[in-house]
């Protein structure tokens, strides 16, 4: 926190409620109040349908708060707030690869040569500057997800929101993806909210751990790490890593269990 821009605050939730109407009222959030500080990393952990999604929704302002209010510090005018990646990359499957990525920036009237030339960037930082002229169907679940990111990178967003980015892929390829989300982390320092259902990627990746409640999803706890920024693949190998893997599935299990036998 020496760092004096890591501690401006970039997403304010205060007493964010979010209620589906129906046959049964669902209350998918309930009074979740956070603070997310620039470039930080916060992962987002929680049991199946307490409403993580809902939540990255609310912050890309897809859908409203029933009460309460998100707030996003802007840097600059006209920059996008937030750019999403999905679990499923949601790529366009008539697009080449690199119009894929210039998506964002041309929508932002960005001219063709230059949105070209940031897609084919940010296609090389994810090891894919070969695959610019390809379409989605020619690629690896991998290599497609990585399109994804860097689709969302080259949006130049003020936070990135990413739901279960690495859920649909085996798991070796995840392993790598994680290694390159770290790199990508402490080369450019984005301000992020990261879903996940594993809590290896969590301690791996994040400066904070956010804990959720099953539904009516709270906040349960907040988890912070204290791992450098420079740390490396090794990390997960050490006693620290395991013990706070551990005491996280300790705390998250109570609620797991709950989710699944609809129970609390
Ligand atoms: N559009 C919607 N209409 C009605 N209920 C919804 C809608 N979206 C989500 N929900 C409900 O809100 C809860 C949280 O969902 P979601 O945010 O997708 O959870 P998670 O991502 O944690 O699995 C679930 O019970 C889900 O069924
Ligand atoms: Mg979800």
């Amino acid at each position: 926190m020496s760092d004096p821009k890591a501690t401006d605050v970039k997403v304010r939730l205060t007493g964010v409620t979010k209620t589906f109407a129906g046959a049964e009222e669902v209350t998918a959030l309930d009074d979740i109040s956070l603070e997310i500080g620039e470039s930080e990393f916060v992962a987002i952990v929680g049991p199946s349908g307490c409403g993580k999604s809902t939540l990255l929704r609310l912050v890309a302002g897809l859908q409203d708060a029933t009460a309460g209010e998100v707030e996003i510090q802007q840097s600059k005018p006209g920059r996008p707030k937030t750019a999403m990646v999905f679990q499923e990359h949601a790529l366009f499957p008539w697009l080449s690869v690199r119009d894929n990525v210039a998506f964002g920036p041309r929508n932002r009237d960005v001219p063709k040569k230059e949105a070209a030339d940031i897609a084919d960037a940010q296609l090389d930082r994810l090891g894919l500057g070969r695959f610019g002229d390809f379409y989605p169907h020619q690629l690896s679940g991998g290599m497609k997800q990585r399109v994804g990111i860097a689709r969302a990178l080259a949006q130049d967003a003020e936070i990135l929101l990413m739901d279960e980015p690495l859920g649909a892929l085996d798991a070796q390829t995840r392993t790598l993806l994680q290694e390159q989300i770290l790199e990508l982390r402490q080369e450019s320092r984005p301000t992020v909210m990261y879903i996940t259902h594993a809590i290896d990627e969590a301690v791996f990746l994040a400066d904070r751990v956010m804990l959720m409640s099953a539904r009516p999803g709270r906040i349960s706890d907040i988890i912070e790490l204290d791992f450098p920024i420079d740390r490396g693949p090794e990390l997960r190998g050490t006693e620290k890593f395991a013990k706070l893997s551990q005491d996280i599935w300790n705390h998250l299990r109570d609620e797991v269990q709950a989710a699944m036998t609809g129970e609390k």
